[in-house]
C-alpha cells in the first residue's frame, strides 16, 4: 500500500488542487488530503470549512480522504506511513519555493516529494486570486467547484 499526502491551505480548494488530487488517486493506493492549519495566517475559510468543502468537492473516489494537521508536514507523513508528498506544479514561479520546501522536508526525514504538473487549463488559478476576484464579484464559476462558489457567495454576501 502507498500512502501518499496532497497538503495544503485549501483556502479554498480550487479545480487545480481537485485536479492534482484526482490524478495523485490513479497513481497511488492511497491520497490523503491534509489541511495544514496556520495558527498565524488567518483565513477565509475555518479549518473545518475547508475540510467540509474537499470532501463535497470530491468526485467519488474511495481512496481520498481528507484530514487536518498544525505542525509540520513531516511530522504529520512520519505518524502516518506516508510514502510521499504530491505537490502539483503550475509554472516555473511555483518551481523554486516548491523545490525549497520539498529539498527541506527531504533534509528533515527523508520524505520525498512528487510533482505533477497542472493541468494547462488550471495554470493560472490561484486561492488566493479566486478570493479577490469573487470579493469584488468577479466570475469565479469556471475555477472553483459549485460547493466552493455558493460557500464564497455566502461569504462575501453576493
Ligand atoms: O497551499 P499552500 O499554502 O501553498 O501550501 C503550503 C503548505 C501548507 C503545504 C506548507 O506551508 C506546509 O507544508 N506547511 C506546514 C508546516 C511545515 O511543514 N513547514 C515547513 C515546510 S518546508
Amino acid at each position: 500500500m502507498t500512502r501518499v499526502v496532497c497538503p495544503g491551505s485549501f483556502d479554498p480548494v480550487t479545480n487545480g488542487h481537485l485536479d492534482i488530487i484526482t490524478r495523485a488517486s490513479y497513481l497511488f493506493d492511497e491520497v490523503v488530503v491534509v489541511v495544514l492549519v496556520n495558527e498565524s495566517k488567518k483565513g477565509l475559510f475555518d479549518t473545518e470549512e475547508r475540510i467540509d468543502l474537499i470532501r463535497r468537492s470530491l468526485r467519488e473516489r474511495p481512496n481520498v480522504t481528507v484530514d487536518s494537521y498544525a505542525g509540520l508536514l513531516v511530522d504529520y507523513c512520519a505518524q502516518n506511513d506516508v510514502a510521499a508528498i504530491v505537490k502539483g506544479l503550475r509554472a516555473v514561479s511555483d518551481f523554486d519555493y516548491e523545490l525549497q520546501m520539498a529539498q527541506m522536508n527531504g533534509n528533515l526525514t527523508g520524505v520525498d516529494t512528487v510533482f505533477i504538473p497542472t493541468a494547462p487549463d488550471y495554470m493560472f488559478i490561484a486561492s488566493s486570486l479566486v478570493k479577490e476576484v469573487a470579493r469584488h464579484g468577479g466570475d469565479v464559476a469556471d475555477l472553483v467547484p459549485p460547493v466552493v462558489l455558493n460557500a464564497l457567495d455566502r461569504k462575501f454576501g453576493h
